[in-house]
């Protein structure tokens, strides 16, 4: 398997962090998942954007260039020859003799890895999946994307112990968004999800469908908090991500959501975001 760090390749099974890579010891860094289509990365201007940000909101320099950033994925879909699958990367504040507060003079690093798409999935967006409703212990600022991702991990561990497919976070009464994706439903024929605050992840793949899909399909949309019992009297609902793509929403907490099949719409979502990608 292929990597890169800071621009240079290497195998992934080579030893190439250090110990006291501030990411390694304080999770202290940021990260994106960028979807390969045919050979080629799907949205990654808006992933590089995203990435910008976080780096801006944890005060880490930013030390490169969208155009090197695009460089370093097109150098990975070409050494390994992966047309379907994901690049990671991740930038953290650096290497630093352990203290909390900012290293003076640390650079940050940079690290990428390229893996062939998961087929799993295939079955699961005809048939739909289930959830299960969780709290949200994560902290106030899940709008970054951090490398902190405990609570989101305990929360996928608990809903895969469950047989559900993802744990829905549930904060104030409120879903939140899933352990890895944004969650939607539709009502009435309106698009319901949580606003863009600091209590979700602004996920790409949800502001294409906001921006592009919807206006697309002339599906009107709301962005308004909402709680379970709202959920599982939706007429259709769905999650939303880079590898998830639309995944359809069958259950919830053991309640079939209407009929318990996957709803018109949400099919429609999905031919629509298709289209995108082609
Ligand atoms: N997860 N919310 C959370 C908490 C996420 O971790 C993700 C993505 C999303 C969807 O964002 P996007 O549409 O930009 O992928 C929402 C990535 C894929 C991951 O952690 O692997």
């Amino acid at each position: 398997p292929l990597g890169l760090v800071d621009g240079r390749l290497v195998d992934l099974t080579e030893n190439v962090v250090p110990m006291e890579d501030r990411g390694h010891q304080f999770g202290d860094g940021v990260y994106e998942v960028t979807k390969i289509y045919n050979g080629q990365c799907f949205a990654l201007p808006y992933h590089m954007e995203r990435l910008y940000r976080s780096l801006r909101e944890l005060k880490i320099p930013v030390t490169y260039t969208y155009e090197e950033l695009a460089g370093f994925h097109a150098v990975l879909l070409q050494e390994s020859g992966i047309k379907e699958g994901a690049v990671y990367l991740q930038i953290t504040r650096g290497v630093a003799p352990r203290t909390h507060s900012f290293p003076a003079t640390t650079v940050p690093r940079l690290t990428m890895s390229v893996r062939p798409a998961d087929t799993a999935n295939r079955q699961m967006w005809q048939d739909g999946v289930k959830v299960i409703c969780l709290p949200d212990e994560r902290w106030l600022r899940c709008d970054i994307k951090s490398l902190n991702l405990l609570g989101n991990i305990l929360g996928k561990q608990r809903a895969k112990e469950t047989n559900c497919f993802e744990g829905v976070l549930v904060r104030d009464g409120m879903i939140t968004e899933g352990t890895s994706s944004n969650f939607f439903l539709v009502r009435d024929g309106v698009l319901w999800t949580h606003p863009a605050t600091n209590l979700i992840l602004k996920g790409v793949t949800r502001t294409l469908l906001l921006e592009k899909v919807a206006p697309d399909l002339g599906l009107p949309v709301i962005e308004k908090p909402f709680t379970v019992e709202f959920a599982q009297g939706a007429d259709e609902a769905f999650l939303s991500g880079t590898t998830t793509e639309v995944m359809p929403v069958v259950k919830i907490d053991g309640k079939a959501v209407n009929d318990g099949t996957v709803g018109p719409i949400t099919r429609q979502l999905q031919a629509a975001y298709k289209n995108l990608i082609e």
